[in-house]
C-alpha cells in the first residue's frame, strides 16, 4: 500500500472531471475491514479500491459480488450504492482495455499462454477465457495452482484451458512457437530478475505483456524486443482497472490520458 499508484492516478481523473472529490489512502487491518467499510459507507464515500490482503478477506463481506471477483476469488474495487456494499474485480478488464488501446487487439479465435496463477492471472484468464480466447495454456511455479485455476476457467467459460508444465528449451519453443500472446502474471521481474521464459522460445510473431510496471522494462521485455515482438508493461493495466472504477464511482467516462501521466509522473525514472 505504502507504494499504491492508485492516489496519484485518481486524484487526477478528478481534477480532469472537475469534480470535487478526492482519493485517499488508509492501512486498515483485515480484523477491522467491516466495520471500515461500513463506516466509510455511512459518511458519504462513492466507494474504496482494496489491495493485499484485504482484496481477498473482502469476499466474505459483500453484501453482493460480480461475476469476475467471483472468479479471481478478490475485490478491488468496492460500491456503495443506496446502502448495498457490492465487490467488483476490474483487473481482468483492464487488461482487455489496454491490450485494446495500445495494440488492437482481440483475444477472439486467439491463443495465449499465461504464466502465474495468482490473483492477477487469474482475472486474465477469465478475461481472455470470456472474451473468446481459442485456447489458454496455464504455466505456473506451482503446478497444482495452475491446474486448479485452468479446471475452474474451462468449467465456467467452455474455453479449452490447461495447464502445462514446460520443463525444457524445446518444450517452450514448441508451446510459444504455437502462441499470439504470452502474458507474465507472476511477480517475477519486479526486482530485475532474469526473463521467466527461455529468450530463445521468443518469437516476432508473439505478442508480450508483462504486467509488472515497476520497474517500467523487465528482462522480459527487453528480449521480447530484441526479438522483433511487440510488448507491453503493465501501466496499461494499472490505469484501465482505475478507470473502471472510477466509472463506476461516478458514471462518467474516465480521462484515461490525464491517469496515465499521473501514473507516468509517479513511477521513478529508470
Ligand atoms: N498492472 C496491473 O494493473 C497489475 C494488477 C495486478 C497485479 N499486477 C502484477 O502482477 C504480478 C502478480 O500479482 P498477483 O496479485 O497475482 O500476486 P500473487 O497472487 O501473489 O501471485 C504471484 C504469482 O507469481 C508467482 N511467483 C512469485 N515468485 C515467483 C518466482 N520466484 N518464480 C516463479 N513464479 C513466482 C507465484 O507462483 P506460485 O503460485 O508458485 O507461488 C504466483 O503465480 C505482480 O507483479 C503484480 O504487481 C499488476
Amino acid at each position: 500500500m505504502a507504494h499504491s499508484r492508485s492516489p496519484a492516478m485518481h486524484n487526477a481523473a478528478f481534477r480532469a472531471l472537475k469534480l470535487p472529490y478526492v482519493y485517499l489512502k488508509f492501512r486498515v487491518p483485515v480484523a477491522d475491514l467491516v466495520s471500515a467499510l461500513r463506516g466509510v459507507a455511512v459518511l458519504g464515500f462513492r466507494g474504496v479500491n482494496l489491495t493485499i490482503p484485504l482484496k481477498e478477506a473482502a469476499l466474505g463481506f459483500m453484501d453482493r459480488l460480480t461475476i469476475s471477483a467471483r472468479r479471481v476469488g478478490a475485490v478491488n474495487t468496492v460500491t456503495f450504492d443506496l446502502g448495498t456494499i457490492e465487490g467488483h474485480n476490474t483487473d481482468g478488464e483492464g487488461f482487455l482495455r489496454s491490450m485494446c488501446g495500445e495494440w488492437g487487439y482481440r483475444p477472439r479465435g486467439m491463443s495465449a499462454v499465461v504464466l502465474g496463477a495468482g490473483g492477477a492471472a487469474r482475472a486474465v484468464v477469465f478475461a481472455l477465457a470470456s472474451a473468446g480466447a481459442r485456447k489458454i495454456a496455464v504455466v505456473n511455479r506451482t503446478a497444482s495452482r495452475a491446474e486448479t485455476l485452468a479446471r475452474e476457467a474451462a468449467r465456467d467459460t467452455g474455453c479449452n484451458v490447461r495447464s502445462v508444465r514446460p520443463l525444457s528449451v524445446g518444450a517452450w519453443q514448441d508451446l510459444l512457437g504455437e502462441t499470439d500472446l504470452l502474458v507474465n502474471a507472476t511477480s517475477v521481474g519486479m526486482r530485475g530478475e532474469p526473463s521467466p521464459v527461455p529468450v530463445s522460445a521468443l518469437v516476432p510473431r508473439l505478442r508480450v505483456a508483462d504486467l509488472v510496471y515497476n520497474p517500467p522494462s523487465t528482462a522480459l521485455l527487453r528480449a521480447a524486443r530484441s526479438k522483433g515482438a511487440r510488448a507491453m508493461n503493465g501501466c496499461g493495466m494499472l490505469v484501465h482497472q482505475g478507470a473502471l472504477a472510477i466509472e463506476r464511482w461516478t458514471s462518467l467516462r474516465a480521462p484515461v490520458m490525464a491517469m496515465r501521466r499521473a501514473l507516468l509522473r509517479s513511477l521513478p525514472v529508470q
